[in-house]
């Protein structure tokens, strides 16, 4: 209500401008242009695991169970967005997420090891599909634990069994016995975990959906399994593929024509980074090509695929480019 009444004096008062920049200096929680959220509270849930909760603000419509969102966190003047699964249920007051930090990782450092109460972050919209019904059959490793608590969370599936495998400390220990799922815990010092595993753990597996989220290994190796014995399987992968690099790619300048931004990339920096780094703001969701959040026009050069090498040229009908994974080849322009 007092954002509401501060945001009518103000637009009166400051027409042209918009009142969501003012609103957003007496509290950035109340910016609906620039959605953030501000961390209430961290707690330790894995050796290098740090859950936050976070209070959103003006501009936030919500998640379903199994999305992701985006965090913007400033390091070293810039702003840096990472994507990470939501593990509260939907229609709490508060969001929470889980952050492992991974050696030489910036963002991950920072929100898991670095970040405080009372500190603001960028929010982006929640997205992603990874979901399904009927009897469920969850597999993660490490902290592909956390779009499962998502899901169990927000209510999903009445016949669940989770099998999560991790070393010694496994992430959300704490927090499995709560869960509304038969739980296996795997410790994988004692061996990888391999889907011949599943025969003895969960018998019925071939008559559930799989849902698989963890090392590349270990989605490759149970989506295979899945696909030979007939089951459907539903991954969530936390690192996008390999990038391939063409030989003799150059990068280029590119033109962001909406917000008027304009980046220098190689040929191997996503548009949507050299963007960000740059100090656009632009719509993301996975960052590795699945959500389509991020798509532009290419109104002009060339952009090529970073995981399949393949070249997109402007004026090749309407050509649509997903900046997460589509870097420069050459000067361009997308219109974000
Ligand atoms: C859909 C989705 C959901 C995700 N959910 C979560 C989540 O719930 N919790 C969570 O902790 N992370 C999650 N991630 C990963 C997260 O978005 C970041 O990639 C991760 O935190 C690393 O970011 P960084 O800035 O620290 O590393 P960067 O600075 O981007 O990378 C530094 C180094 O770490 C490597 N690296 C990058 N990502 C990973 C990774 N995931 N594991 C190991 N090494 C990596 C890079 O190759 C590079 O060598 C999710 C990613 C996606 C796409
Ligand atoms: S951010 Fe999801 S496809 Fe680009």
């Amino acid at each position: 209500m007092i954002a509401g009444m501060l945001a009518r004096a103000t637009r009166v008062m400051f027409t042209p401008l918009l009142p969501d920049d003012f609103l957003a200096v007496v509290n950035p929680l109340w910016s609906a242009r620039v959605p953030r959220a501000r961390i209430v509270a961290t707690r330790r849930v894995g050796p290098a695991t740090t859950e936050l909760t976070l209070r959103t603000g003006a501009g936030w419509h919500g998640h379903r169970p199994g999305q992701h969102v985006g965090l913007g966190v400033d390091l070293a003047g810039r702003r840096h967005w990472r994507t990470y699964s939501i593990t509260s249920a939907p229609g709490a007051d508060l969001l929470t997420v889980s952050v492992t930090a991974v050696p030489d990782g910036s963002v991950s450092t920072h929100l898991a090891r670095v970040a405080r109460p009372g500190d603001v972050v960028g929010l982006g919209p929640a997205a992603g599909e990874f979901t399904a019904d009927g009897p469920l059959l969850m597999v993660s490793g490490g902290s592909g634990i956390t779009p499962m608590l998502g899901l169990l969370r927000g209510g999903v599936g009445d016949d669940v069994v989770l099998v999560h495998s991790g070393r010694g400390d496994v992430v959300h220990a704490d927090d499995l016995a709560a869960l509304p799922a038969t739980v296996h815990r795997h410790d994988s010092r004692s061996g990888r975990l391999q889907p011949a595993d599943l025969d003895v753990l969960v018998p019925d597996w071939r008559s559930r959906t799989l849902l698989v989220c963890g090392p590349a290994s270990m989605i490759d190796a149970f989506s295979a399994a899945a696909d030979d014995a007939g089951v459907p399987c539903v991954v969530e992968r936390f690192r996008p593929p390999e990038t391939v690099v063409a030989e003799g790619a150059t990068g280029g300048t590119v033109t962001f024509t909406t917000s008027g931004v304009v980046a220098h990339a190689d040929a191997v920096t996503p548009l949507l980074r050299a963007g960000e780094d740059a100090g656009a703001l632009l719509p993301s969701g996975c960052r590795m090509g699945i959500c389509h959040t991020c798509v532009g026009r290419l109104t002009s050069g060339a952009v090529r695929n970073l995981h399949t090498g393949e070249l997109d040229t402007a004026g090749q009908g309407d050509v649509i480019v997903r900046t997460c994974v589509s870097a420069a080849a050459g000067d361009c322009a997308v219109d974000l």
